[in-house]
């Protein structure tokens, strides 16, 4: 979810109005991707590398995500939205925020219309790090280290891989995203800013995605002999 800050630029107005104006994205895209049959969705708000902004938009946005996983728990509950977090570092993340996250976690335990996974204070090379000691804290055997197993030290393993990733703004970087999940997704890279990101856009990335060939290394169907 990336251009908040540009938005808000574009407008003369503080970093902090583009990430407000992005909560209606957020619940725009879940309600899209929903109806659309979407089983699994993640969204990336906030990564490790995040911490480094200015101290008060890194309090801003707690308190901002704070204040919309509270006001939107019942909707993502009527709506069969199974939430979960990606990511959240005890004590880093503000403990009132953790609650909240570990609430909406359990009201919404048993939705299974779609997994929302909410990728926050995340980093691809920590899960993968974090994978690697839990495989040796486990004493596995090197040669019992496949990429099945490897996975299965992942956080949420039963998330199948990345489909489709879709970075908003323009900008065209992986920024730590899932790494080990996204390594055959496709990618689209929208120009529009997140916050002017509707439902219609997302429907248009899914419909890019569809028209794509995806071989996972292989040859296409008409050129491998079969039939
Ligand atoms: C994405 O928008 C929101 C977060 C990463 C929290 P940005 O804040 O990165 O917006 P730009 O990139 O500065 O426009
Ligand atoms: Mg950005």
């Amino acid at each position: 979810m990336d251009g908040n800050g540009r938005w808000a630029a574009q407008r003369s107005l503080p970093r902090t109005a583009g990430h407000r104006a992005a909560e209606r994205t957020v619940i725009d895209v879940i309600e899209a991707a929903r109806s659309a049959g979407v089983e699994w969705l993640s969204l990336y708000a906030f990564s490790t590398e995040n911490w480094r902004r200015p101290d008060d938009e890194v309090a801003f946005l707690m308190e901002l995500v704070r204040r919309a996983v509270r006001k939107h728990a019942p909707l993502l509950r009527a709506r069969g939205i199974r939430c979960r977090f990606l990511g959240v570092t005890h004590p880093r993340i503000p403990p009132a925020l953790a609650q909240d996250f570990a609430d909406l976690t359990t009201l919404t335990g048993e939705s299974r219309r779609m997994t929302l996974t909410v990728a926050f204070d995340h980093g691809g090379r920590r899960d993968i790090v974090a994978a690697a000691r839990s495989l040796i804290r486990g004493g596995v055997p090197a040669e019992d280290v496949t990429e099945e197993s490897f996975a299965a030290h992942l956080p949420f393993p039963d998330t199948p891989d990345v489909d489709l990733v879709i970075r908003t703004s323009g900008e065209q970087r992986i920024s730590n995203f899932m790494l080990w999940q996204v390594a055959y997704a496709e990618w689209v890279f929208p120009p529009v800013l997140w916050p002017d990101f509707r439902a219609p856009h997302f429907l248009e990335c899914l419909h890019t995605y569809q028209q794509r060939e995806r071989r996972f290394g292989g040859v296409p169907p008409k050129q491998n002999g079969a039939p």
